[in-house]
């Protein structure tokens, strides 16, 4: 029997994981700069925990979660988005008094059982913040910024912010009504309405806007901004008056609903023109809401999250050299095996000197003759090969190969370190 890796995942190793370490790398700075802290959350988690906070009409809860059951008959369920576990342990670890500031980053697999295609998988990498505690719209701001400064120091120049706000829970109940009578069963719009959207509708008006069959023919659907509230409105306001400040481009877009049910005010997605039908680099947005829900203190909170592999497309798409950073390598090669343990000595002593910390020492790979381990390190790139050979041994030397010149100088063992 033949094993591949399942429907929807996918292995990633030589210059794809670079690329996805460097993206790592490259938002750990930022969350650094911002004073983000990291938290690390299992990536399984009771599932009436997503049914309670994702939603139970969302189609991530209806049709993507991966439900299993333990062994005693547990309904587990691997997680399908950040946000629910680390809402969960900011409750259960009391992370409001015991945190200081309740900024936390996240980097992490996760799960969606969709049909797969380019830049839709059934496991993705995700990596995003959680704001909890501010419920100023400078938190939404600083939250926006963060994101559209990862993308530039990715080399990302396409970027798309689409802001919208959903309202609060004094708003928007208003802007539900009028989406539920536009939408009533026996009326035009209501026949118009895919399956899934008929059941939803009673239940969840708004996920009709995001339908992915027939959200986009409702062009005359009632719009949120018609019914925001005075203080969502100044909110609003605030976040766009302070992206403007910063000069950040943005677009709003009422259309914007986004797929989860938590989101109060302000929600936002980024897009890459470079990426497909699945343009949405990341999202995110506030969910004031959610931490009393789940019966933690009356908690204000705003966060996103990136789609690492779509963001590394957008970036190779700009800059084809994003995170192909070539390592140096030093090849230590034995001409006999009388020299293998010599050999092999001196790497381990060249990886535990400084020179370790700057490039990757390879061999001796004993069972090639050392023509073969000479071509090997061309492969390798290497820029020195260290050469254990007969004649220089008996003068206590080895010789010193420069492969791009192709030079070669004896030198005493001793001295090696100084010289490569
Ligand atoms: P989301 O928009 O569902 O938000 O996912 C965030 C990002 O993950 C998307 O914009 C996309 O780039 C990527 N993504 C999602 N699903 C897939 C998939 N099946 N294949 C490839 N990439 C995917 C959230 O998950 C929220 N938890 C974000 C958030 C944090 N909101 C507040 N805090």
């Amino acid at each position: 029997m033949k094993f591949t890796a399942p429907r929807g995942t996918h292995d990633l190793w030589g210059d794809q994981a670079k690329k996805l370490r460097k993206l790592e790398e490259i938002c750990r700075d930022v969350f650094l700069r911002y004073n983000f802290s990291e938290i690390v959350t299992p990536t399984f988690e009771d599932a009436s925990l997503f049914i309670k906070t994702t939603g139970e009409t969302t189609d991530i809860v209806e049709k993507e979660m991966y439900v299993f059951a333990d062994r005693k008959g547990r309904q587990l369920a691997l997680r399908p988005e950040g946000t629910p576990s680390i809402a969960r342990s900011y409750i259960e670890n009391n992370l409001a008094q015991t945190a200081g500031i309740g900024k936390f980053y996240y980097v992490g697999s996760m799960f969606r059982y969709e049909q797969p295609q380019a830049g839709r998988y059934g496991e993705d990498y995700q990596i995003g913040v959680q704001y909890f505690g501010n419920a100023s719209a400078e938190a939404d701001a600083e939250v926006i910024l963060l994101a559209r400064d990862i993308l530039i120091r990715a080399g990302i120049k396409q970027i798309d912010i689409r802001l919208h706000s959903l309202g609060c829970e004094n708003c928007r109940p208003a802007f539900r009504k009028a989406l539920t009578d536009y939408f009533k069963p026996d009326g035009e719009k209501g026949k118009e309405l895919c399956d899934d959207c008929k059941k939803r509708v009673g239940k969840n008006p708004l996920r009709v806007l995001d339908c992915k069959i027939d959200g986009h023919k409702f062009e005359d659907a009632p719009k949120m901004e018609d019914h925001l509230c005075a203080e969502c409105r100044c909110h609003m306001g605030r976040v766009t008056s302070l992206l403007k400040d910063a000069k950040c481009e943005y677009t709003l877009d009422h259309k914007l609903v986004r797929g989860l049910d938590y989101y109060t005010k302000t929600i936002f997605e980024i897009r890459s023109s470079a990426l497909g039908a699945q343009d949405a680099m990341g999202g995110g947005g506030r969910y004031d809401l959610l931490i009393k829900e789940l019966g933690g203190p009356d908690t204000p909170a705003v966060g996103f999250a990136f789609g690492a592999e779509r963001v590394i497309i957008a970036a190779e798409k700009e800059n084809p050299d994003f995170g192909r950073e070539q390592v140096k390598v030093i090849f230590v090669a034995a001409s006999s095996e009388t020299f293998y343990s010599h050999a092999f000595k001196l790497a381990e002593k060249l990886r535990n000197s400084e020179l370790g910390g700057k490039v990757s020492i390879e061999g001796p790979v004993t069972d090639k003759s050392l023509k073969s381990q000479l071509r090997l390190a061309d492969k390798l790139g290497a820029s020195k090969v260290v050469i254990f050979g007969e004649d220089e041994f008996t003068r206590g030397a080895v010789a010193v190969r420069d492969m791009k010149t192709q030079e070669q100088k004896e030198i005493q063992l001793s001295e090696v370190m100084e010289a490569l």
